[in-house]
């Protein structure tokens, strides 16, 4: 990425950057994937290369895994690392309990078990994410690729019967063919508008054949850092009730803010 940065890059930023203060020597670190979690390995990347910091990291993606080994981060698999001191990772939507929807990247599958497997998730958003209920982002869920048809119309059968406000489940595309997740599957698309009950939708939607996992995460987040245009930052703990305000002063360093992708 070249010249000035937008506003809501600059809030991805200071949400990411705060976030990455969180990491300590010796910590194993999920890292997540989409645009803010870029961010985060690229401020991660500059500390292992400016300061020492030494960490090892848990893709949540093959794309977040190629970034983090470009960035000097030494990346380990879950299955190495077993267990997480902490999981930093993006969001679609989150809402006041810090519930979310993810998987907006496709990557829903790898995030929700990494995120599962950690003492503490800290999700990074810009305050455009924050909803008073979730469901206007259309909900991802992973099918696998066999009668995925069946499992979409299975699934658009039981929404009749759910509290939300659309059920149309589309197939997600790239260009002309299926996406196709880092596990070979695919994700269907939920345009749900409102979503009354997340848990129950959560636990029903896992009960169709076919489907892998959903993008609603309950109860799995614990600290939300919300990053503003102007380089303000809160940090809000749902376990302990508190709100912490912060800024952080905005200078565009060389390095990190050239050819940053998701
Ligand atoms: C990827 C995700 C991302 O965290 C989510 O889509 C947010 O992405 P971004 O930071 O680019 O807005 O769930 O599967």
């Amino acid at each position: 990425m070249t010249g000035e940065l937008s506003p809501i890059d600059k809030a991805k930023f200071v949400a990411a950057k705060r976030a990455a203060d969180l990491v300590e020597d010796g910590m194993r670190v999920g890292l997540g994937t989409g645009s803010t979690a870029a961010w985060l390995v690229r401020c991660l990347g500059e500390m292992v290369r400016n300061d020492g910091l030494k960490f090892k990291g848990v893709p949540t993606s093959s794309r977040t895994a190629q970034l983090a080994r470009d960035q000097g981060i030494e990346v380990i698999s879950l299955d190495e690392a077993r267990w997480l001191d902490l999981t930093i990772d993006g969001a679609d939507e989150f809402d006041a309990e810090l519930n979310l929807i993810k998987g907006g990247g496709g990557a829903l599958l790898q995030e929700k078990i990494v995120a599962t497997a950690s003492d503490r998730m800290v999700v990074i958003a810009d305050a455009g994410k924050e909803v008073e209920t979730l469901g206007a982002f259309p909900l991802p869920v992973e099918v696998i690729p066999f009668g995925w048809q069946t499992s979409q119309a299975l699934i658009e059968e039981m929404l009749v019967s759910l509290d939300v406000m659309g059920r149309a489940a589309t197939l997600r595309m790239n260009g002309a063919a299926p996406f196709v997740t880092d596990e070979g599957n695919h994700i269907l698309d939920l345009h749900l508008n409102r979503i009354g009950n997340a848990r129950q939708l959560a636990l029903v939607l896992n009960q169709v054949p076919g489907v892998v996992e959903n993008g609603l995460f309950i109860d799995i987040c614990d600290t939300v850092i919300v990053g503003y245009g102007d380089g303000r930052i809160e940090v809000r703990d749902i376990t302990e009730g508190t709100v912490e305000r912060d800024r952080l002063d905005f200078v565009e360093s060389e390095n990190l803010f050239t050819d940053i992708g998701d």
